[in-house]
């Protein structure tokens, strides 16, 4: 058996509760603690710190883990950076990074560093994939700069590569880069790609996307593949661009927020030094976070098409809604399709509009209502304009500013021609709905994906591992394992090896909210009723399942497929 971790040692002797007190007022709640939710906006407090368990978690947007999953995402800090910090709290010597720690964390980013070497050097001799990036202007400074590479159409060239310097498949796999296919053979997750590495904003890469080349297109992926969610990869949370632009963001006080990797470099390339870019999500709650740590103003430019102008109409609003001032930048229709080709096509041009980016309420005015400041009242009009008026009177009602409120009802009483007083009256009217669609959006951001649809049975499961915590007696959940969701029974697993935390995050999720789950006053035969709902829940669901598998085998006319499940469907009333 190795030695206990650094981390284990430092978080031994520190008291969460203690450490928390640090960034948050922790109210006594019995042998817990209560506090405002740093991480989304509440007015009562659903935070709750336990130091029973060390641990927090917050039952408004479902975040929680240790002290240093607290001051990470507090902070915005590496692990590394994090363990500094609380081992200096702690009073704990930080030799080297422990074997345990290093497997956790420092393990990918050696692994990630040297698929980055890799694709780079790939890249000199590929010549269609220098052609490619050619055809796209990007230059030479901008490739070398931002490490771009090259994949080759091979299935393991990478693989073999990270292998020959004595990295372990699992290690492979466990970074993403790696995949074992159906037949048992490591293949390579990018192939035939144009590589684009992912830094953190301490320039370490976590991850990366790749564009295939157009030749290699066989159409069955994604004309672009990323690293899926490692311990250090985690999408919401990463800006690409940002280890670059991160002091141009400071010094302008302002963000080019963009769509795409390639827009990202192209805005660069012309100058624009204060660009990032979302990589394969929608703009989060957690990268405004980021973001807000550097300013309060964005401009953000999206593709004009439709999918481009509806996740735009999104991210506007969260970033308003969270105290950003926004302005956008659009093409018009039959110019450019986004940034990169606006590059490609007119630097001049493409500068020249950033400086005239229009504030995202004029951006909705523009979208939602009709053109010029009269004329367009008639009264066939008056149902589109309600419409629209309606529309552009719910972003208003969204700012957070009073004073910017007045000027952009002012602004709208002129464009429709109708009575300031009026229209407030209106506002009054939509608040509900939209500032509800602001506030839904927030909280899908922020709860994760397993707690927003729970099915009775993850109810009645929840409640019954919560219980056996509680009550100690892990080991009598073993007669039900069988009935538990299939989430609820890996989480299951690592409880019974006394596990609080799981590198996967649904499953650490899981497991914060089991072991928080309010169970005040349980007792054994609350456990035995639990264990019984349980399995006549997991019960109905088969044979719910089973009747479906009936009706769909009569309609097909399988007759062998009826009968088997009208045979289990029998036996199930005997379970
Ligand atoms: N994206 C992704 N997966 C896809 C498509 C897109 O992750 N299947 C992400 C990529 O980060 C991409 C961004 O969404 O850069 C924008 O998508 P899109 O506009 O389709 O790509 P472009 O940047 O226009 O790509 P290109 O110019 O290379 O064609
Ligand atoms: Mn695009």
């Amino acid at each position: 058996m190795q030695g206990r971790s650094t981390t284990e040692e430092i978080k031994a002797k520190l008291d969460v509760a203690d450490v928390l007190r640090g960034y948050l007022t922790l109210i006594p709640a019995g042998k817990n603690f209560k506090a405002l939710c740093p991480f989304h906006n509440e007015k009562s407090p659903s935070f709750i710190v336990s130091p029973d368990r060390q641990t927090w978690h917050c039952f408004g947007c479902s975040l929680g883990g240790d002290v240093f999953s607290f001051v990470m995402r507090h902070d915005n800090l590496e692990f590394g950076e994090a363990l500094k910090i609380l081992a200096e709290k702690a009073g704990v010597e930080l030799k080297r990074m422990s074997p345990a720690d290093y497997e956790q964390f420092g393990l990918l980013y050696d692994i990630n560093d040297e698929a980055r070497r890799f694709f780079k050097n790939q890249l000199q001799n590929a010549e269609a994939a220098k052609e490619y990036l050619r055809t796209r202007k990007l230059s030479e400074e901008i490739i070398d700069e931002f490490d771009l590479g090259w994949a080759p159409n091979l299935p393991d060239a990478l693989t073999v590569h990270l292998l020959n310097h004595n990295f372990r498949p699992e290690a492979l796999i466990r970074a993403g880069l790696t995949f074992r296919s159906t037949n048992g053979l490591h293949v390579d997750r990018f192939r035939g790609r144009i590589m684009f590495p992912i830094h953190n904003h301490m320039s370490k890469v976590v991850g990366f996307t790749g564009r295939i080349l157009p030749q290699f297109d066989t159409g069955e992926m994604g004309k672009y593949v990323n690293t899926p969610e490692t311990p250090i990869f985690v999408k919401s949370r990463v800006l690409y661009g940002l280890h670059k632009a991160k002091g141009a963001i400071r010094d302008e006080k302002n963000v080019f927020l963009v769509e795409g990797q390639m827009d990202c470099l192209m805005s660069r390339q012309a100058g624009v030094k204060n660009a990032v870019a979302t990589s394969g999500t929608a703009l989060t709650l957690d990268h405004l976070r980021l973001l807000h740590k550097l300013t309060d103003q964005i401009v953000l430019n999206f593709d004009s098409d439709a999918a481009g102008l509806a996740a735009g109409e999104r991210a506007i609003d969260l970033a308003t809604a969270n105290d950003f001032n926004v302005k956008v930048v659009t093409f018009a229709a039959g110019t450019y399709k986004d940034a990169a080709e606006a590059v490609e096509k007119d630097p001049e041009e493409f500068l020249q509009l950033i400086k005239n980016a229009a504030p995202a309420i004029a951006f909705y005015f523009d979208r939602y209502l009709p053109l010029g400041p009269s004329g367009a009242v008639g009264s066939s009009h008056v149902i589109q304009l309600k419409k629209g008026v309606r529309l552009v009177l719910g972003k208003i009602k969204n700012l957070s500013s009073a004073v910017e409120r007045d000027v952009w009802l002012r602004e709208l009483s002129h464009r429709v021609n109708i009575e300031v007083p009026t229209l407030i009256e209106e506002m009054r009217q939509v608040e509900s709905t939209v500032s509800g669609t602001v506030k839904e959006e927030k909280l899908v951001t922020a709860v994760s994906p397993n707690l927003k649809t729970l099915s009775r049975r993850d109810l009645i499961s929840l409640h019954l591992l919560a219980a056996a915590v509680t009550l100690d007696k892990l080991e009598a959940v073993l007669e039900s394992v069988h009935y538990l969701p299939q989430e609820h029974q890996v989480a299951y697993e690592l409880m019974k090896q006394g596990e609080k935390q799981s590198s996967d995050p649904g499953i650490d999720e899981l497991l914060n909210t089991i072991y928080f789950f309010p169970s005040p006053k349980v007792e054994e035969k609350d456990f035995v009723e639990l264990a019984k709902q349980l399995k006549q829940e997991f019960l109905k669901e088969h044979r719910k399942k089973l009747e479906w598998l009936v009706k769909n085998a009569e309609r097909d006319g399988d007759e062998t497929a009826r009968q088997r499940a009208m045979q289990e469907l029998n036996e199930s009333w005997s379970l």
